[in-house]
């Protein structure tokens, strides 16, 4: 089941030098009790393309599209509307605890306060929950932690309570952005078991977004791939990984480190991202793609399905796909979220 729906969301900021284009045209789906990755190097819009759907987006910025979360666009709420679903609805965990930690206020005192607003729930029936909660994210002695400060836990510790934070109210949708990118890893490790754990007790749907494909490979479904603030890529992670079809994916993955293979320096993909300025032609990911013919300068590539699991923005791949009779983005969105005619 769709739980949430992005449409042709476009986020742009104005700033001094022009118009920002940070997400162009986005539109993604995510089911019930399913782990999206969004993948992309620093930039690419990634980041962006959640925090619109929070109410997150900086002052200077402008979101179009549709976000439709059970019925209700997440882009027309109000701040009141959105604090609401936020809380209770869709946590949001990021890569600094202390961006949703208060450093002045005692963790317990912190997550009790939640469950009160939130749930209506008495001071002494919070305390509880919100002790249990804490165990659930496995932090030793609970009940201590409940009266210290974030400072007094170490960094993969507050990483936990915030987990827990987000999770209180039982969130269908948890967004994480970039969780673990801080923590070295075998903390890491502990806190993606930690994730998948709760999801599976709780049936939450995560979208992930990582830079790290070694990540994207233990965690997520599905990936979208993102490039100059556009979709480039969208298949389930095994097909990605074994037929990355898009050239940037196709860098992205070779870009892993391979214990395999000796190597004087990692390989990364030539050039750099496009300016997020306006105003671009064609393909963004033209002037570093090695295949690109003059088309790739002059248009945009379609979003085009290529399998039932796999779909990308390449005029090169879209050539191919036509050859071999594929359809259309349209089919690709059928198959993803059926639509039931009447008998
Ligand atoms: N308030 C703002 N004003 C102007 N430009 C902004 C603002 N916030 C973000 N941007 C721009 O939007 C684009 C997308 O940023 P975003 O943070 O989504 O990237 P990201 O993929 O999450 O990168 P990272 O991996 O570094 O977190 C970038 O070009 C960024 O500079
Ligand atoms: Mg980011």
């Amino acid at each position: 089941m769709t739980i949430l729906s992005v449409e042709n969301m476009n986020v742009r900021f104005r700033t001094p030098d022009g118009l920002v284009q940070a997400v162009s045209d986005l539109s993604y789906s995510v089911s019930a009790g399913e782990t999206l990755g969004i993948v992309g190097e620093s930039g690419s819009g990634k980041s962006q393309s959640v925090f619109a759907l929070m109410g997150l987006t900086a002052d200077n910025g402008i979101t179009e599209g549709l976000a439709n979360f059970h019925g209700t666009n997440l882009l027309g709420l109000s701040a009141r509307e959105l604090n609401h679903i936020r809380a209770e609805k869709i946590g949001m965990i990021f890569q600094d605890p202390m961006t949703s930690l208060n450093p002045f206020v005692k963790i317990g005192k912190q997550l009790a306060e939640v469950l009160c607003i939130h749930k209506g729930m008495s001071r002494k029936e919070a305390n509880l929950a919100a002790i249990a909660m804490l165990d659930a994210v496995r932090i030793p002695s609970a009940a201590t932690r409940m009266n210290q400060y974030p400072h007094e836990l170490s960094g993969g510790m507050r990483q936990r309570v915030m987990i827990a934070m987000a999770l209180l109210c039982k969130p269908e949708l948890l967004i994480a952005d970039e969780p673990t990118t801080a923590l070295d890893v075998t903390v890491q490790a502990q806190i993606l078991a930690l994730l998948r754990d709760l999801q599976t007790e709780f049936n939450t749907a995560i979208i992930l977004i990582t830079h790290d494909m070694g990540v994207v490979a233990e965690m997520c479904d599905r990936v979208l791939v993102m490039y100059g603030g556009r979709k480039m890529e969208e298949a389930e992670t095994f097909t990605l990984f074994e037929h990355p079809e898009h050239p940037y994916t196709q860098g992205l993955l070779q870009a892993i480190p391979s214990i395999h293979e000796d190597m004087d320096r990692l390989p990364t993909i030539p050039g750099n991202p496009p300016s997020a300025l306006i105003n671009h032609q064609g393909c963004p990911f033209k002037n570093r793609c090695s295949l690109a013919e003059s088309v790739c300068h002059q248009q945009i590539p379609d979003f085009t399905r290529l399998s039932a699991t796999q779909a990308l923005a390449c005029h090169l791949k879209e050539q191919a796909s036509h050859l071999a009779g594929a359809a259309s983005l349209s089919s690709y969105n059928a198959v993803q979220n059926p639509v039931v005619k009447s008998a």
